[in-house]
């Protein structure tokens, strides 16, 4: 099976290469600004999602069958400031793309986000109606619906919370921007008051093969075992690499007034997951200590 992932970089990109199994050719796109430092799985091209010529060139090259679109602007805080950007990219990207798989015949996972809920009404399952809170989520709603009636078979991942290793220049993420603080001995303020069930990413990336493996078509919530204060989160990272758990202090979210509005609680039902795609959701301890071993 021939498979074209966007955002091949990124956190999820490169997890997606990590688990993908033996019986796929894979196929990787990067943003052309960007060098690439480390070798990767897939055959890679530079291309920019929002550019059709370029995708084009990139369908025409990879011939996929299915496209597991991940490229994005994942910066909740960017997409606020930075709208007509975070459009271009986040909706006018995945235009592209759907327009692209309608063309060339292939196949669509779209990676969304749990920021389509506002976060008053966990567990949410994947029939619950959405209702984002900020302009990323706002796109995140825009993007599924181009990608649901683009009028090719069409899953729509929406994970939670990722953590793990980046490619080396891309954006950290909870876990290792906690870890190179508390490695410097700085003091973490972490809220507690908004909740989640963090994922890990190479968790995601075998979620999603198991869905493309599975002609899965729909909506499908990927999330980890332990639903969790962000206070409580920092608290497992601290234990599980042996970081002094003093230096994390207990804030309300209150406490960063010049962030975009976040929801407090999008915690997914994961039973879809686990009935349909025979997966169980990781726990913390164990996600966070593979992490460690994979440093
Ligand atoms: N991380 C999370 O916690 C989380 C949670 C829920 C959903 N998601 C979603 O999951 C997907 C993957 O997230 P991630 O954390 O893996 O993202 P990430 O690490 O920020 O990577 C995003 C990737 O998209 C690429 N990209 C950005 N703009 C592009 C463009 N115009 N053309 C081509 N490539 C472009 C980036 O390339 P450069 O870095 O070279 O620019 C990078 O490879 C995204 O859709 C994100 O919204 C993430």
């Amino acid at each position: 099976m021939r498979v074209l992932i966007t955002g091949s970089t990124g956190l999820l990109g490169c997890a997606l290469q990590n688990q993908a199994g033996a019986d796929k050719q894979l196929y990787g796109i990067y943003y052309p600004a960007r060098v690439l430092t480390k070798a990767l799985r897939a055959a890679q091209r530079p291309a920019d999602v929002t550019n059709t010529e370029d995708m084009r060139a990139v369908f025409a090259w990879a011939k996929p069958d299915v496209v597991i679109h991940a490229a994005a602007i994942g910066s909740v805080d960017f997409a606020e400031k930075n709208r007509a950007q975070t459009h271009a990219v986040n909706v006018g990207g995945t235009t592209v793309v759907a327009a692209c798989c309608k063309d060339f015949g292939a196949r669509l996972v779209y990676i969304s986000s749990n920021a389509v809920f506002d976060g008053t009404r966990p567990l949410y399952s994947e029939n619950d109606p959405v209702s984002p809170i900020n302009y990323y989520g706002q796109l995140k709603v825009e993007a599924e619906q181009i990608s649901a009636t683009c009028g090719v078979p069409c899953a729509i991942v929406r994970p939670i919370l990722l953590y793990g290793w980046p490619y080396p220049d891309e954006r950290g993420n909870l876990v290792t921007t906690w870890v190179k603080a508390l490695r410097g001995q700085q003091l973490q303020s972490v809220v507690d008051n908004v909740y989640s069930k963090p994922l890990p990413a190479l968790a995601c990336a075998a979620a999603v093969w198991e869905i493309v493996n599975r002609n899965c078509s729909g909506i499908y919530h990927i999330a980890g075992a332990d639903h969790v204060s962000l206070h409580q989160f920092a608290l497992a990272v601290a234990a599980a690499f042996e970081l002094d758990h003093a230096l994390i202090q207990a804030v309300p979210d209150s406490f960063f007034p010049q962030l975009a509005p976040r929801p407090r609680d999008t915690s997914f039902d994961t039973r879809k997951m686990e009935r349909e795609l025979g997966l169980q959701p990781v726990p913390l301890a164990s996600g966070l200590r593979q992490m460690k071993a994979d440093a």
